[in-house]
């Protein structure tokens, strides 16, 4: 099979490797669609301090089930799945209270093991959800990008009346965007990027408002309107402190960036108007909500695709969503 596998941090190729034989407890899936995450961007460049090389990468992958191992029912042979890619152990303490994303043994499939973006992939099989009819194949690796959304959202637990703020409209602000206004019904959604054509994509993406922070600094623009919501999707460690200062009292910070860099924030800012703020990584069970969520028409993944490449064009594909946020949101690799 074909496989995109980082030899070492900065050497992307596609290998031929043989076809791997799911073991007990999982699936194989003969990938279709895939999706490109900037994750994986971060992986060829040796930027992820999780990752192990060599590695195929790929965490966001559709497929069909076509050899299992022993004690699954093979009765899922033909099974059209996307696979989540977050494996736990079960029995650690925040496996134990429904958090496997955060495990103490977690492994990432296309970080910690081998992805999608191969012509075949191994998975648990309680990590490949059969999807409806009515999702498309080309659309189905997009579930995974929006259950980091759904997670977070989790969380805030929206409500209609609050003001929402989200900083970056690459994809996770733009999933965070359709999943406040489309499942929580939330009045107004504002959005703050530096890319012109992003704001254009957040407009479009459902969001009431969309800001230019590049220049005119974003307290200024908000004219006295304090946020009772912010999600930070553009994850720069100075934005934590302006959050802080732009939020209502009362309001909730959800954040989802990974920097190893500091952030200085007074206890003051964050005390005195009582913030609450949380952390989300990847998704904790989400799946079936987001499935759930598409079939019912309250979020649009076709949105998010600019680009549709096949799975041989991958260096000029991960190139493309690297260095032109411009014309670039979320690339689909047709596999087979
Ligand atoms: P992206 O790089 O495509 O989008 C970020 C956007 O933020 C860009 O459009 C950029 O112009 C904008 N931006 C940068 N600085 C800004 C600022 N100060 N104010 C306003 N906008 C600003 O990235 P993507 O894929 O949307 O991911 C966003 C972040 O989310 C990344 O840092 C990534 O590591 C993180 N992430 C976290 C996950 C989690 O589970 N916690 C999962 C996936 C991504
Ligand atoms: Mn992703
Ligand atoms: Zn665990």
């Amino acid at each position: 099979m074909k496989s995109v596998v980082i030899e070492r941090p900065g050497d992307l190729q596609i290998q031929e490797r043989p076809l791997p034989l799911p073991e007990a407890g999982e699936v194989r899936v003969k990938v279709q669609y895939a999706s490109i995450c900037g994750s994986d961007v971060h992986i060829w460049h040796g930027h992820n301090p999780f990752a192990r090389y060599p590695r195929t990468i790929g965490h966001e992958f559709f497929g069909l089930i076509d050899a299992v191992g022993d004690g699954v029912d093979r009765a899922r042979i033909g099974e059209r799945v996307a696979v989540d890619p977050v494996v736990s152990c079960g029995h650690c303490y925040p496996c134990s209270i429904g958090r496997p994303n955060v495990c103490k043994e977690l492994q990432v499939i296309g970080v910690h093991r081998d992805g999608g973006f191969s012509e075949y992939a191994l998975a648990p099989a309680a990590n490949a959800w059969r999807l409806p009819e009515s999702i498309p194949d080309t659309l189905a690796s997009l579930v995974e990008p929006f259950t980091i959304a759904a997670n977070i959202t989790a969380f805030l637990q929206p409500q209609p009346d609050d003001v929402a703020l989200i900083y970056g409209a690459g994809p996770m602000g733009l999933t965070a965007i359709q999943v406040l206004k489309g499942v929580y019904g939330v009045k107004t959604v504002i959005v703050a990027d530096r890319i012109t054509e992003r704001l254009t994509l957040a407009l479009n993406n459902g969001a009431d408002r969309a800001l230019n922070n590049s220049e005119i600094p974003l307290a200024e623009q908000l004219d006295g309107v304090q946020p009772t919501l912010i999600i930070d999707a553009a994850c720069h460690p100075s934005i934590l402190a302006e959050a802080a200062a732009l939020a209502s009292p009362a309001g909730r910070i959800g954040l989802l960036g990974f920097s190893g860099e500091p952030c200085a924030i007074t206890q003051q800012s964050l005390t005195s108007k009582e913030l609450s703020l949380f952390t989300s990584r990847l998704n904790s069970n989400r799946f079936p909500q987001v499935i759930a969520w598409i079939e019912q028409g309250l979020i649009e993944p076709e949105k998010l695709v600019t680009h549709t490449l096949p799975l041989s064009q991958i260096e000029q594909a991960m190139t493309l969503f690297e260095k032109d946020p411009r014309s670039c949101c979320k690339v689909i690799l047709k596999v087979s």
